[in-house]
């Protein structure tokens, strides 16, 4: 093998984020304010009900910033007591987790990222900002972007999988989308990129369990989506709950500052996890709160979230004590007062009843975005004889059965307040309103769902399902189920997960669908008729029966608010499934982590790398998804067949519609580096398009390889390399395509 070029430092150009103006502002108000004033902007606390002791703190100038009021009256309440009663009018900055809509709830993040539409994706995060900012919340604490491999960890759903590449280009559309061209953007918001970095490899899918990964897997894997939304111009990040490597994320100087700042530039302020300065303490790691406060500052946390007492109350004693100089206090203060400025708070710090008013009649153009981004990102995992889409003529006795198939909060998905259950169409509703008289449809629950240990969040998500119900109401329901799919032409199974089964502390040690829903599937099935396996979930299930047994299975992920009416679409061929999965759908849960872009190993034919009982290889690739269509890829060509490192080629294909309907395809790029200093993954995504084509309709698909894509970072040179090689690249519809082509790199 040749020598490695050292590729230069990988400076991701952040761009700046304040205007001129916002800083020359920031600098004046911070020269008049006096130290216990600049502190104050550095707390963050949890509000969900009114109270005085905040009031209080408000109108003293010892809050920032405020997270969870969800009230746009209350809103402007305190904000007037900010405003107007303390010494300089700093505005509050509201912040809220609006995580995938605000009063419009679209499809969960890990759904919206198999719709593989950057375009869509900017769009839907766009709305969702709009409805939040009319509320007079100015910063969303999303996008989530934290690489997950190991889906017993529930917080999967929250953001794009397993992949880098898509979790960057995901993480860049919802930056964009959330704040627009600019900071400050009108009707839109800061976006918080979090959480920096490593929460979604914890030991286990435990959640906040420790994180042990290597600078490789870091720099390669993990750290790409944060330095993309960086790049983008993400205005907050968040710092983890977790140790990573034995340091916690929190008190992490490192990543807080040697990475986010040093290494990419970004000038934009950090936000800790809900008490996660407090919880240093907890951790081992801190001696007492003091400590705590001090070790999270200095590592370049600069504002504290908590949800009683934020630990940096502590931050004056450290001032006072020489610990920590003046100069450090205002570079914390700086970017969130700069942000304040930037987003426009000083200048309209009040939500305005008329603004509210033309973003709620704009409502049913966002049911309408909501409904398609709902369409985009189901994934068809299967089609046996053709069985999807439904036939009217044949399909006149439909039977809906399943808990989902009634849900109106858990076709959801988790992390939503503001939004309206009147608005939701469930799947019982939705197949109603499209078959109207010309169906029989019948529906049953069949079991019921609930989690063996109730939520943490039960209060704040607000459970309002029925009480569980007792054996006898359980067998009864079972059985007028089954007599009900017995009597149908086709059986559609709405199974899955309850929203409050998948998030945050909702890990799992089995991928089996829960509760009975197995059973009633398989005695379903047992009748002999059609079926259709229609999933709502945020991780891979154990589908391995299925996948045997049921003709037709079709992800829909949480839809969202649409979710039923996008159902009926796609069952009945309205619309063609065109999503991909965003991560490796493994055959059971002992193959966990299971991931495409894993190392070779010294075996080209895999065969150590198996189970003696089970094929190493998923159920269904990363990237896989099915059409009502077919496709062809073909002609994959090369700009040049070498290139020096440092420059870019091409590569393009054409891709047919060689089908009967105008559907979707996700075409996919990956590459592998043969040798170097260092192994490289097996393949690696490094480009997608999804596209639109009516039958027989083609289109040349291009990708640009350069720099960028085919430097990584070297276990052996401790550096970031773009290394002479020989790259093989493949072209197709999932991670497992094989038409293929070589280039050298010199
Ligand atoms: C979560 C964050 C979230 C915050 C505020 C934390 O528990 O980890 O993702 O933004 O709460 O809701």
């Amino acid at each position: 093998m040749s020598a490695s070029a050292a590729a230069p430092a990988r400076k991701p150009a952040a761009p700046a984020i304040f205007s001129p103006a916002t800083l020359a502002r920031t600098d004046a108000l911070l020269r008049k304010m006096s130290l216990d004033e600049k502190l104050g902007q550095l707390n963050q606390l949890f509000q969900f009900r009114r109270s005085s002791k905040l009031d209080g703190m408000v109108r003293d100038g010892k809050l920032g910033s405020v997270l969870f009021v969800a009230d746009p009256v209350e809103i402007n309440r305190l904000q007037h007591l900010a405003v107007e009663g303390s010494r300089w009018g700093i505005p509050l900055l509201f912040g809220s987790d609006v995580v995938h809509g605000h009063k419009t709830i679209f499809p969960v993040p890990i759904g919206l990222a198999a719709s593989w539409d950057r375009g869509m994706v900017e769009r839907v995060s766009a709305i969702a900002a709009s409805e939040a900012r009319a509320d007079g919340i100015a910063w969303t604490f999303a996008p989530m972007v934290d690489i997950a491999r190991d889906p017993r960890w529930g917080r999967i759903v929250e953001g794009a999988g397993e992949d880098a590449y898509l979790n960057a280009a995901m993480a860049t559309a919802q930056v964009r989308g959330t704040q627009g061209p600019r900071l400050g953007t009108p009707d839109r918001l800061l976006a918080t990129v979090k959480h920096f970095a490593g929460y979604g490899a914890s030991e286990g899918g435990r959640d906040h369990d420790a994180a042990n990964l290597s600078q490789a897997q870091l720099h390669n894997v993990y750290l790409p989506p944060f330095r993309a939304a960086v790049k983008a111009g993400v205005g907050s990040v968040m710092s983890a709950y977790m140790d990573l490597n034995d340091v916690p994320a929190t008190g992490n100087r490192w990543l807080l500052r040697d990475v986010l700042r040093g290494l990419w530039g970004y000038g934009g302020f950090v936000v800790s996890d809900n008490n996660a300065v407090n919880d240093l303490v907890s951790h081992g790691f801190a001696s007492d709160k003091r400590d705590a406060a001090v070790r999270a500052f200095k590592a370049g946390v600069n504002m504290e979230m908590a949800s009683y007492v934020n630990a940096y109350t502590h931050l004056r004693a450290a001032v006072d004590k020489g610990a920590i100089s003046v100069p450090e206090i205002d570079a914390a203060v700086r970017p969130i007062l700069a942000t304040k400025i930037q987003l426009g708070l000083f200048d309209h710090p009040y939500s305005d009843p008329a603004k509210a008013r033309e973003i709620a009649a704009q409502a049913p153009a966002h049911q309408e975005e909501a409904r398609i981004a709902a369409e985009r990102s189901a994934v068809l995992l299967r089609n046996e004889g053709a069985l999807l889409p439904l036939d009217r003529s044949i399909h006149r006795r439909i039977a809906l059965i399943g808990p989902m198939a009634h849900a109106r909060q858990d076709i959801l998905g988790p992390w939503v307040f503001a939004h309206d259950p009147k608005d939701t169409v469930t799947v019982a509703e939705g197949l109603r309103a499209k078959l109207g008289d010309s169906a029989a449809l019948a529906v049953a629950a069949g079991v019921q769902l609930k989690r063996d240990a109730p939520s943490p969040f039960e209060s704040i998500f607000k459970e309002k399902d029925a009480p569980t119900w007792d054996a006898a109401r359980a067998a009864g329901e079972f059985d007028h189920a089954l007599a009900l799919a017995n009597n149908a032409d086709v059986v559609i199974l709405a199974l899955g997960e309850k929203q409050d089964m998948i998030g945050e502390s909702a890990s799992r040690s089995t991928l089996a669908l829960p509760g009975e829903q197995q059973r009633l599937m398989e005695r379903v099935v047992a009748l002999g008729k059609p079926v259709v396996l229609l999933l709502m979930n945020g991780r891979p299930l154990d589908l391995a029966w299925a996948n045997t047994h049921v003709p037709a299975i079709l992800e829909l992920w949480y839809p969202g608010a649409q979710g039923g009416a996008a159902a009926a679409n796609l069952l009945f061929g309205d619309a063609s499934p065109g999503g991909k999965l965003p991560f490796t759908w493994p055959r059971n849960v002992g193959q966990i982590p299971l991931y495409y872009g894993h190392n070779l190993t010294q075996d080209p034919s895999e065969q150590d790398r198996r189970y003696w009982n089970e094929p190493s290889s998923p159920l269904f690739p990363f990237g896989y998804g099915l059409s009502y269509s077919t496709f062809a890829v073909t002609d994959l060509r090369l700009s040049k067949p070498t290139l020096l490192a440092g420059e870019s080629l091409a590569a393009s294909v054409v891709v047919e519609n060689t089908g009967a309907v105008t559907a979707d395809q996700v075409v996919q790029l990956y590459i592998h580096q043969r040798h170097g200093s260092a192994s490289r993954p097996a393949r690696e995504l490094k480009g997608f398009e999804r596209v639109t084509l009516r039958p027989a309709e083609r289109k040349t698909v291009r990708f640009t390889l350069g720099p960028e894509e085919l430097s990584y970072w070297s276990s052996a040179t401790h550096s970031q390399v773009n290394e002479a090689s020989t790259f093989d690249v493949w072209v197709g519809t999932d991670a497992q395509a094989a038409l293929s082509a070589t280039f050298q790199q010199q």
